[in-house]
């Protein structure tokens, strides 16, 4: 059956992407993450970040019960954990290959940036809910993003600082 929706993913994968992980704490407790490209800034003062969760996501619970989120940046080394965390029912975290730091959302120890944050708007958006947050901590390390282009997975350029 052909994808009604595909004419407009292509157009909209044209625009390129780095990739990241979005971790909170789930109603057990136990960490939640989803692959996720739609994550930008917004604002310097104060520091805002949003990205786009769709409705129809399993982790769709969680994220809407959470108060908080944290974003973990993947480097061009991390195609795996992009695919594993884009899977219904991935693989769960290990406690040796995450941290938590001020809002206590999980936080992958291999990675090229983090932002730990604190969810300030909730805004409805068709068929995906914006999730606003101002962030509380992070951290920026040198090296190669992982890039999204057109369905497929690229290494970007090297930091310069
Ligand atoms: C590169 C990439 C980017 C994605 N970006 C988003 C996104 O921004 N928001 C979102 O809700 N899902 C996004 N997804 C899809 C989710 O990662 C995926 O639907 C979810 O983890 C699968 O879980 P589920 O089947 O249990 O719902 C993306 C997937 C990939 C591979």
């Amino acid at each position: 059956m052909t994808d009604p929706h595909r004419p407009l993913k292509d157009a909209f994968g044209r625009f390129a992407t780095g990739v990241s992980l979005v971790g909170c704490v789930g109603a057990d407790g136990s960490p939640v993450m989803i692959t996720v490209n739609s994550f930008v800034s917004v604002s310097l003062s104060p520091p805002l970040v949003l990205w786009c969760l769709e409705r129809k996501a399993s982790s769709f619970p969680a994220f809407i019960g959470a108060d908080a989120y944290a974003v973990t940046v993947l480097h061009a080394g991390q195609r795996t954990q992009s695919e594993r965390f884009a899977r219904y029912r991935a693989a769960p975290l290990k406690p040796e290959e995450y941290e938590r730091w001020t809002t206590g959302a999980p936080i992958l120890k291999d990675r090229l940036a983090a932002f730990d944050c604190r969810i300030v708007n909730r805004h409805q958006a068709g068929d995906h809910v914006i999730l606003v947050a101002e962030v509380v901590k992070f951290e920026a390390r040198a090296g190669k993003p992982l890039l999204y282009f057109a369905s497929r997975y690229s290494d970007g350029p090297e930091t310069d600082r």
